[in-house]
């Protein structure tokens, strides 16, 4: 059983302040490219009505030339807070694009700087930033200047196991502007393998007076308790976890909040979310929504007889129909034997 320490709650009981934004809740939603767009983002808010919220990076490039003007302008109502997260190298352009970030209504702009894919290190983004902490800087100060809100960082604790250079990469963007620095507790080398290190986060939190949100294997009430205990950080922000389970940055928001364990959602409940999920996609994007549906289907289907059959069809459906069809047989199914089993108890002896 998860205990929440008095010291923990203490620590906790204040509003988290990024520069001279508050927030309610220490538990933020990741962003996660390819998955929190609009529609995941309205399930999770559903859940955490106070949490942060991030959009999937988008290139600052994109945005000045108008291609990837739409994925930050896709923020729906009752989304705030929110956070618009941008990767690129050139100061410049981050700060331009910042800025329509900031017009779109981004409550804080985060900067990419731990994304280990090659095609973007190659130009200089995401974590090859680690290994150029002055262009990093450059572009913490040109953002800072540009926009009137809060300027964050994301990145990992260093390069490789060689050159694992957190501590000081945190404090070089402290001292650029950063208000605040989420630490993915792996090397760009691990890329998301192997378990994070939060014995560096710990450093870092130590080093620095900015809020540190500590990131990696927060996969649970127990896994974020542990992680604030370990590391002492500002608060946890939620990733893998949260993929075909949109309830998790709002379960661990409530036990820290409350002390009480929220009872997981039945795996009924989980499909209707599921169901859910696939209509907002196809309404918020239509066709392309569909098939960017059938990787959370396969996500959120786990955990009851007849999940791999399941998973597989809605991995191949088309239509929204398709979806909603064999969704709604499942939940009559799992409805029907969960009956079945509460009837059986009150008969037995
Ligand atoms: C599918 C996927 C997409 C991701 N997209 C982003 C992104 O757009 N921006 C970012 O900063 N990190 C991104 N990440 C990294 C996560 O936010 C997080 O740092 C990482 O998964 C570690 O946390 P975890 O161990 O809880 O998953 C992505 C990770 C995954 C698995």
């Amino acid at each position: 059983m998860v205990i929440l320490s008095s010291n923990l709650q203490q620590r906790l009981r204040s509003p988290l302040t990024i520069g001279t934004v508050t927030l309610q809740s220490r538990v933020l939603q990741a962003p996660l490219s390819g998955v929190t767009d609009r529609a995941f983002r309205q399930l999770v808010r559903r859940y955490a009505p106070t949490s942060m919220l991030y959009t999937e990076m988008v290139q600052a490039t994109g945005v000045c030339q108008a291609q990837q003007l739409e994925k930050i302008m896709d923020i729906g109502d009752g989304e705030q807070p929110i956070s618009i997260q941008l990767f690129d190298c050139r100061p410049d352009f981050m700060a331009a694009a910042a800025r329509k970030a900031v017009a779109e209504g981004a409550k804080t702009i985060d900067i990419n700087m731990g994304c280990p894919v090659n095609k973007i290190t190659k130009k200089g983004g995401g974590s090859s930033l680690l290994r150029q902490p002055e262009i990093a800087e450059a572009i913490v100060r040109a953002v800072a200047a540009a926009v009137p809100v809060p300027v964050t960082v994301k990145t990992r604790i260093g390069w490789d196991d060689d050159h694992i250079n957190a501590v000081e990469f945190g404090r070089r963007m402290e001292a650029a502007g950063a208000r605040m620095l989420t630490l993915h507790g792996r090397t760009r080398s691990q890329g998301y393998h192997g378990p994070a290190r939060w014995d560096w986060i710990a450093q870092v939190k130590a080093a620095l007076a900015i809020p540190v949100i500590a990131n990696g294997d927060i996969v649970s009430v127990e896994s974020a308790v542990r992680c604030l205990e370990e590391t002492g950080a500002d608060g946890v922000m939620c990733s893998r976890g949260t993929l075909g389970y949109p309830f998790l940055v709002g379960e661990i928001d409530a036990f820290l909040k409350t002390g009480a364990v929220v009872s997981p959602p039945t795996a009924g409940e989980r499909l209707r979310c599921a169901r859910e999920h696939l209509g907002l996609l196809w309404q918020y994007k239509g066709q392309k929504g569909i098939h960017q549906a059938r990787k959370h289907m396969a996500w959120y289907v786990k955990g009851f007889e007849g999940a791999a059959p399941l998973r597989q069809r809605l991995c191949q459906i088309d239509t929204v129909e398709a979806g909603y069809e064999l969704l709604d047989g499942a939940i009559a199914q799992l409805e029907t034997t969960a009956g079945l089993g509460e009837a059986i108890a009150l008969v037995a002896p």
